[in-house]
């Protein structure tokens, strides 16, 4: 893992970049939205945690790296005034990562399963990525470039570790995700999707009522790799080398 600290100019990997985080107030987006900006890029973070999100910004005022948005991603209004934003900012937008999600209720049967909750999952982690992704490509077609990045699971690969409405709306993520590669390839847009295992994000310490040092030693516990566990810095990471031109 790197540490951020220790970044040099010359490993600046995004120098110049402009990117959109939704869910960028806390767990992987915030970490990703503060690597990015270590990377040289100007990141702007949506998410619906206002003083989270404000917050991050105080800790790059000196350089205004980071900006926050309010961004429901579920309305289509608030992702395109985000993406408006960059525009009128910056002139451009080289980077969307849609990211916000949630994990909805942890009831594992199908029986069991509430409809409302299905239709919620969906509305956040599959509509949201599709008018991230529309309103992104929207601005990056014309200028015949850009990256688009999702946060998939290990859910859209693995069965029965996650509830049936997450586990679902994951693999609807991967299924768009791969749909856009082809028709926003044309227009050199690259669309990638990270799939993590489970962290001790929020979203797993409040959906399971445990913190993170009992959720990271049952992560260690059952998993196959001994002497790490995943973390956030690892999916943002990936996502600075994803966005990059090494990829
Ligand atoms: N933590 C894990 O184990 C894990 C594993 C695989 C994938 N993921 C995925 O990673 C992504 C980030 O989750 P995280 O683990 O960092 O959790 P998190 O709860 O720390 O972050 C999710 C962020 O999304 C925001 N969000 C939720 N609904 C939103 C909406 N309607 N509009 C805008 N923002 C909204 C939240 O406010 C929050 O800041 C999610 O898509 C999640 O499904 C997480």
């Amino acid at each position: 893992m790197c540490s951020f600290s220790s970044l040099t100019p010359m490993s600046k990997r995004l120098e110049g970049e402009v990117a959109i985080i939704t869910g960028g107030a806390s767990g992987i987006g915030e970490t990703t939205a503060r690597l990015f900006a270590r990377h040289g890029a100007r990141v702007i973070t949506a998410d619906v945690q206002d003083d989270l999100g404000e917050a991050i910004c105080k800790d790059f005022k000196s350089d205004g790296t980071i900006h926050y948005v309010h961004c429901d991603v579920t309305r289509e209004e608030d992702v395109k005034n985000v993406v408006e934003f960059a525009m009128f900012k910056y002139g451009k937008l080289d980077i969307m990562f849609n990211n916000a999600g949630i994990i909805g209720n942890i009831e594992p049967t199908i029986l069991g399963s509430d409809n409302e909750n299905l239709k919620r999952v969906f509305e956040v982690n599959v509509y949201g990525c599709f008018l991230g992704a529309k309103q992104a490509a929207r601005v990056m077609i014309p200028a015949k470039k850009g990256v688009i990045l999702f946060t998939a699971s290990l859910a859209s690969v693995i069965s029965g570790e996650a509830p049936h409405a997450y586990t679902m709306s994951k693999h609807a993520v991967v299924g768009l995700m791969k749909n856009l590669c082809v028709e926003l390839g044309q227009h050199g847009i690259r669309v990638n999707s990270i799939s993590p295992g489970s962290m001790a994000t929020p979203l797993l310490t409040s959906a399971i009522g445990k913190d993170k040092v009992f959720i990271e030693e049952v992560i260690h516990s059952t998993a196959n790799l001994k002497g790490a566990v995943p973390v956030v810095d690892d999916v943002a990471e990936a996502a600075v080398f994803l966005s990059s031109n090494e990829a």
